[in-house]
């Protein structure tokens, strides 16, 4: 299976979507770390319960650069191939950026290319908008910038506020980003993995006579 570290700031409901998600056996991908740049996210206390390996440090009094070189060699060492944000609410240095570039993913919760950046639901509500929502990207240097791979639109109720929207929103997040991260590590996943599946595949069989 294509091996995802999960980065988070805080709760981790879509960390946690994705990690059940991958407890079904056809799923192609497993969690193999859940970061954090908050030691407390009550993310990483649930991603321990279920036996995955975390890490979780403050970037407090520490430049984005050297911050993010950090997580990065955490990464590296826990053998990452994909990276999934899932509410790390925490601007990527560029140099992290093009290191993973191509295999990292961000769930953000508005219809991009509306609503960039913080209180999405509010600003969508105050422009009068039928539908908030929410998008799983692939991560490029611009802040909830680059190719949406998929969408999942969400009708605002009369009278609905931010957080009733929020709720809804991320109920919608949970069913879109495993299944999307699913179909993504599919379709990237290196000639070096399927070669390395296609060994172990052959090794399961039974020896001929
Ligand atoms: C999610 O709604 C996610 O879309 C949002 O933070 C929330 C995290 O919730 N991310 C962003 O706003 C990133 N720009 P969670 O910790 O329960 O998954």
């Amino acid at each position: 299976k294509a091996k995802v570290a999960v980065l988070i700031s805080g709760t981790g409901t879509n960390m946690a979507a994705l990690l059940y998600a991958a407890k079904a056996a056809d799923c192609p991908y497993e969690i193999i770390l859940v970061a954090s740049n908050a030691p407390d996210a009550p993310g990483l206390k649930l991603a321990s319960a279920e036996g995955i390996p975390t890490w979780g440090l403050s970037h407090k009094g520490m430049k984005r650069d050297v911050f993010d070189a950090l997580v990065d060699e955490q990464l590296r060492a826990a053998g990452t191939e994909f990276v999934a944000l899932a509410g790390y609410m925490r601007i990527l240095s560029d140099d992290f950026v093009a290191r993973w570039q191509g295999r990292m993913l961000n769930i953000h919760p508005s219809l991009l290319p509306l609503y960039k950046g913080l209180d999405t639901h509010q600003r969508a509500i105050d422009a009068g908008d039928a539908f908030g929502g929410c998008s799983v990207h692939i991560v490029t240097p611009g802040v909830d910038d680059g190719p949406v791979l998929a969408q999942t639109p969400v009708a605002i109720a009369p009278g609905d506020t931010a957080e009733s929207l929020a709720k809804r929103v991320q109920f919608a997040e949970h069913q879109l980003y495993p299944p999307t991260l699913a179909a993504f590590v599919m379709r990237e996943r290196s000639p070096d993995y399927l070669l390395g599946r296609v060994r172990d595949l052959a090794m399961a069989l039974p020896e001929a006579d």
